[in-house]
């Protein structure tokens, strides 16, 4: 496995790639890897012939008064997981290659970063494009693939990959989950053991709503309410962020639920903020 952290180097190495016309597979990752990412790696093994991982805690897609500086990190841990997954290059940008001083290039979704997180975290789209457009221009990769647990990430970037003519397949892959349907994140480190017992409830509570829809209710106000209920109940010290009812791809609110309807969450327990969605069939 190699290890790349010079930018011009990295971009050599994936021209060369691509010209010798290997099938490349980006996994994008902040780091501190849990089973979520490993199984993005491991479906980029099995679907490419070159495997690269990038790892890069992205200062611009995090807040004035967010984690960036606590954020989780493990790089030795991170390199050997990588090795055992059969990664053959690790790409670790320096801060400063990156964002070069005087940097003034952005890359803004505005529609479809308005919903859901961008309500709360108004920068964070335009952060996540503009790394995953650079990203993708320096490794040209033919495949990057994605978790679904961010799934309105997943939806802003195949919408960028579109509107740029990018030449490469986004690939959005499950959400890996705990024994107790807690869904994988670098922030569940955040977690107390009372916290983490209650965060369980956040899936549970999704899968809460799925059977609702299957006892007849299909009006989303009213599984709104019930869902917020069950989190109050079961998940005391969370503070709601948002729920939301909307259309998978467009990201739009429905009042019904029809053939397929994301639910959408993401829920303060204590210091960590986390998100879910579940695909709901109507
Ligand atoms: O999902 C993440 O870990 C990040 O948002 C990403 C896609 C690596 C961009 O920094």
């Amino acid at each position: 496995m190699q290890v790349v952290s010079s930018v011009s180097e990295f971009q050599r190495l994936c021209l060369d790639l691509r010209c010798s016309g290997q099938i490349t597979a980006l996994v994008p990752t902040m780091g501190y890897f849990h089973d979520g990412h490993l199984s993005l790696m491991r479906w980029a093994r099995e679907n490419a012939d070159t495997v690269l991982v990038s790892l890069f805690v992205n200062p611009s897609q995090f807040g004035p008064n967010e984690d960036l500086d606590r954020y989780p990190r493990d790089i030795e841990r991170d390199k050997a997981l990588a090795r055992e997954e059969g990664v053959d290059v690790v790409f670790m940008p320096r801060e400063d290659d990156i964002y070069r001083p005087g940097h003034d290039t952005w890359v803004d979704v505005p529609g479809l970063s308005t919903f859901l997180c961008g309500q709360s975290r108004p920068h964070f789209f335009r952060g996540v494009c503009t790394i995953v457009c650079k990203l993708l221009t320096m490794a040209l990769p033919c495949k990057a693939v994605f978790g679904q647990k961010d799934w309105q990430q997943m939806v802003v970037v195949t919408r960028m990959v579109g509107d740029l003519n990018l030449p490469v397949e986004i690939v959005g892959r499950p959400t890996v989950r705990e024994d107790d349907g807690l869904a994988m994140s670098s922030r569940n480190a955040y977690l107390t053991e009372r916290e983490r017992s209650q965060a369980a409830h956040i899936h549970a509570g999704l899968q809460k709503v799925q059977e609702w829809v299957q006892a007849g209710e299909k009006q989303t106000s009213s599984l709104k309410k019930r869902l917020m209920d069950y989190y109050a109940q079961h998940v005391p010290s969370g503070r709601i962020d948002y729920v939301h009812f909307v259309h998978p791809w467009e990201l739009t609110p429905r009042e019904h639920v029809e053939k397929e309807i994301l639910v959408a969450v993401a829920v303060h327990v204590g210091s960590a903020r986390l998100i879910d969605n579940m695909l709901v069939q109507g």
